[in-house]
């Protein structure tokens, strides 16, 4: 009896440590599960966090650059264009001086047809800045090829531009992001003038499966892209923020005095 007594107790032991053993292990996994859980919702966060913070970086690029834009136009105008008109305008008013001499007279109009001229090359400079006349009416293939002409004319730099494609190539994707591609290639080209003082540029247009490819190289000084303290400026920030609108994938290698190798896939 005594021993039968002791066996059940033993049974019944057995059941409540089996069953405490398991409401341990159902709460520790369920602790785990709950802090994985947490862990993984905030990693999301912090995810999300880094997609809203280079958003808003992108934004503020593009409004700095706008107002950059404005502040070179505004300076232009007033530079090139007021100060010219002012000196036609003071010229008109001389002429209207009574008893000025014939060649008073001539001096004066020569001197409004020289500026005239000067104004109408200006306005035509800026707004060809703005936008090349050419995109417009040729299309972005001749706009490259204008653009790598007028900078190739500059001494010891020679940019040439290879594309057995011609338009077509571009014509494969909408027309409204043949501004970006163009705006691209005129950034990086700036840049390796003016921080890599390339002597030459080359830019290729390929076709690889269903996807087109810019290649673009350059001969100058090349930086550290690894390093810290490399800084992208409003200029490789506009680029990221026009390669997103292209759709494409942006890859940029760069050893010190080795140029610059960009990929760009669209
Ligand atoms: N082709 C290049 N050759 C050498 N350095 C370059 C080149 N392109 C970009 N860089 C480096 O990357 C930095 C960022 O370029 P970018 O964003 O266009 O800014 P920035 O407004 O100074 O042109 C430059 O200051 C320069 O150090
Ligand atoms: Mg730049």
């Amino acid at each position: 009896m005594n021993n039968e007594t002791s066996t059940e107790l033993e049974i019944i032991y057995t059941v409540i440590y089996a069953f405490v053993a398991f409401l341990m292990m159902t709460v520790s996994v369920l602790i785990f599960i709950y802090y994985s859980r947490k862990k993984i919702i905030q990693q999301e966060f912090e995810k999300k966090d880094l997609e809203l913070k280079y958003q808003k970086e992108m934004l503020n690029a593009a409004i700095l650059t706008q107002e950059k834009e404005r502040k070179r136009i505004a300076r232009d105008l007033h530079d090139d264009i007021s100060s010219k008109i002012n000196i036609i305008s003071l010229n008109s008013h001389f002429l209207t001086v009574a008893n000025l001499s014939e060649k008073e007279i001539k001096q004066i109009t020569s001197n409004i047809i020289d500026v005239s001229a000067k104004v109408l090359e200006s306005t035509r400079r800026i707004s060809h800045d703005l936008l090349p006349p050419i995109f417009e009416e040729f299309g972005i293939h001749v706009a490259i090829e204008e653009l790598c002409c007028n900078y190739s004319k500059a001494d010891n730099l020679v940019v040439t531009y290879n594309n057995i494609f011609k338009q077509e190539i571009f014509d494969e994707i909408d027309k409204r992001n043949h501004l970006h591609l163009f705006r691209i290639l005129q950034e990086l080209i700036n840049n390796s003038i003016r921080h890599g003082l390339a002597t030459e540029i080359n830019i290729d247009f390929e076709k690889k499966k269903k996807k087109r490819v810019l290649k673009y190289k350059d001969n100058g000084s090349g930086f550290d892209t690894e390093k810290t303290n490399f800084k992208k400026g409003l200029g490789m920030k506009n680029i990221e923020s026009r390669v997103e609108f292209l759709n494409g994938e942006f890859k940029i290698t760069s050893v010190i005095n080795q140029g610059v190798q960009i990929v760009l896939s669209f």
